[in-house]
């Protein structure tokens, strides 16, 4: 039980990488740079042009957002660029929000 940043970290770059880097400075590449993104502004990275349904949202990147994004894209926000099947698994989901946490300012 409880989230494993290591286990996280080797899961983002096996399927989130190839959209996102999440090193500080990183470069926008089909998604946004996600370094800070817990608790960031959604829809706000510099340089990214987001879809108008995700602007759409508004408030913050909370823990359970980013859980619902990220277990179903298309469902948490309609009409989504991010074109990515989803973590089924809610352990995954942990591990990686859990490495995410890691890649920002303290
Ligand atoms: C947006 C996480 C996989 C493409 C986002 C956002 C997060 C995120 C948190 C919101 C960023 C913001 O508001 O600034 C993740 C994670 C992934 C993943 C953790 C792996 C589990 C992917 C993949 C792709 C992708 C594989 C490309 C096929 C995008 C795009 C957006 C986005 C295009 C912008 C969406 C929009 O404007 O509607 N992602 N992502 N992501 N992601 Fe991902």
């Amino acid at each position: 039980a409880g989230a494993n940043v290591e286990a996280g970290k080797a899961l983002f770059q096996k399927q989130c990488f190839s959209c996102h880097t999440v090193d500080k400075g990183g470069a926008n590449k089909v998604g946004p740079n996600l370094w800070g993104i817990v608790d960031r502004p959604k829809a706000s990275h510099a340089g990214f042009g987001y879809s108008s349904a995700l602007t759409a949202k508004g408030g913050n990147w909370t823990y359970e957002d980013i859980d619902h994004l990220i277990f179903k894209p298309n469902a948490y926000v309609r009409g989504t660029k991010m074109a990515f099947a989803g973590l089924p698994k809610e352990q995954d989901r942990a591990d990686v929000i859990a490495y995410l946490r890691t890649m920002a300012d303290t």
